[in-house]
């Protein structure tokens, strides 16, 4: 997941190379072996494409840039005014050397292994355009939404549809799977949620299976709590990721219908020992009866010590 590469000094030496965190995933080759770095070293069962999901809005014409340190900077969409500003499709021209990054990793990854695709959901990228930037609990973006719902709605359309197309693109050219994040869907109440996170991500689902029926689609709307079930029944993903704070007791109930991901703390990886082992422990008694795919419950933390992955994975293939 997002920032995952930064724990791993061979990724810190390539974003040096690099430079630019944009030309690194934009550059086929530089992005294709970051995508590959983690399954050599530790044998994972599926790598995930290395890109991030605000390179639909650069897509789009919005200025998008990774200053050092400081997480992403867009030039905000104040209001309707800054959606004329934006391409009315998304440019595949643009995205095109993420594409052949896909088709050079596929190539490069051993048989078997699973090369996940990705994109944002349109709530959590719409929420980076509208600050420009992080935010704690992406305020501009709720403010836009409850102030004008009909521009709001307008820009959600627009990343439903370059969503739903940029998937698509990612299975011709050799995904076997994607996922959708939708990072923020925990900010939102309930109904704000099943309409600006749960039936946009139902229709770019539907969108992409029907020109792709059987397309495998992950989903994972952090924060979504029990909001959950709905979410499963409603935007029919394949399979459900689940955040750390979900519990457990809770989350067999949705395995009952669909294989679920997740959701080891990030922060327990950080901090290792018998914490940690008990933490996996955990997470494997109450998910391996059925389908499940071991993972941590968000993206890995960059200051956590490669030794610590190692544990975990020692501790995991041991079962
Ligand atoms: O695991 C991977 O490395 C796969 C690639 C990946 C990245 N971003 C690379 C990245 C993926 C799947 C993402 C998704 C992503 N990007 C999300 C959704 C998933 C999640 O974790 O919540 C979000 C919200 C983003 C937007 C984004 N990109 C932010 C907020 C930041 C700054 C993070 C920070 O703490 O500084 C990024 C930067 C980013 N994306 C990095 C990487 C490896 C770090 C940039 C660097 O190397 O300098």
């Amino acid at each position: 997941m997002r920032q995952a590469g930064r724990y791993l000094p061979e990724y810190r030496r390539l974003r040096e190379k690099a430079g630019d965190f944009l030309k690194l995933c934009f550059t086929p080759e530089l992005a294709a072996e970051a995508t590959l770095q983690p399954v050599r070293r530790f044998g994972f069962d599926a790598a995930i494409l290395f890109s991030d999901i605000l390179v639909i809005p650069y897509a789009l014409g919005q200025s998008v840039q990774f200053t050092g340190g400081e997480g992403p900077q867009l030039e905000a969409i104040a209001d309707r005014g800054g959606l004329a500003r934006l391409k009315a499709k998304l440019d595949h021209r643009v995205l095109a050397p993420i594409y052949d990054a896909i088709k050079l990793s596929k190539a490069d990854l051993p048989q078997g292994v699973a090369l996940l695709g990705f994109c944002g959901a349109p709530w959590t990228v719409a929420s980076y355009m509208i600050a420009g930037s992080g935010t704690a609990a992406q305020e501009p973006a709720r403010r836009f939404a409850y102030e004008d719902p009909d521009g709001f709605a307008e820009l959600i359309e627009r990343l439903i549809d370059a969503s739903a197309s940029y998937l698509l693109r990612q299975f011709e050219a050799g995904v076997d799977a994607v996922q959708i994040f939708d990072t923020w869907a925990g900010v939102l109440p309930a109904e704000q949620l099943r309409r600006w996170c749960i039936d946009p991500t139902r229709r770019i689902v539907a969108q992409v299976r029907r020109e792709l029926p059987g397309a495998k689609i992950i989903g994972f709307p952090r924060g979504a709590g029990t909001a959950l079930v709905t979410y499963v029944q409603d935007v029919a993903v394949d399979a459900i990721g689940l955040d750390w704070t979900v519990d457990p007791i809770f989350a067999r109930e949705l395995q009952s219908r669909l294989p679920v991901q997740g959701n080891l703390d990030p922060f327990v990886l950080l901090v290792g020992g018998a914490a940690l082992d008990r933490a996996v422990d955990l997470t494997l008694a109450a998910f391996s009866e059925r389908p499940f795919i071991f993972n941590l419950g968000h993206g890995i933390l960059p200051q956590t010590p490669v030794a610590h992955v190692e544990r975990m994975l020692a501790r995991v293939r041991a079962r």
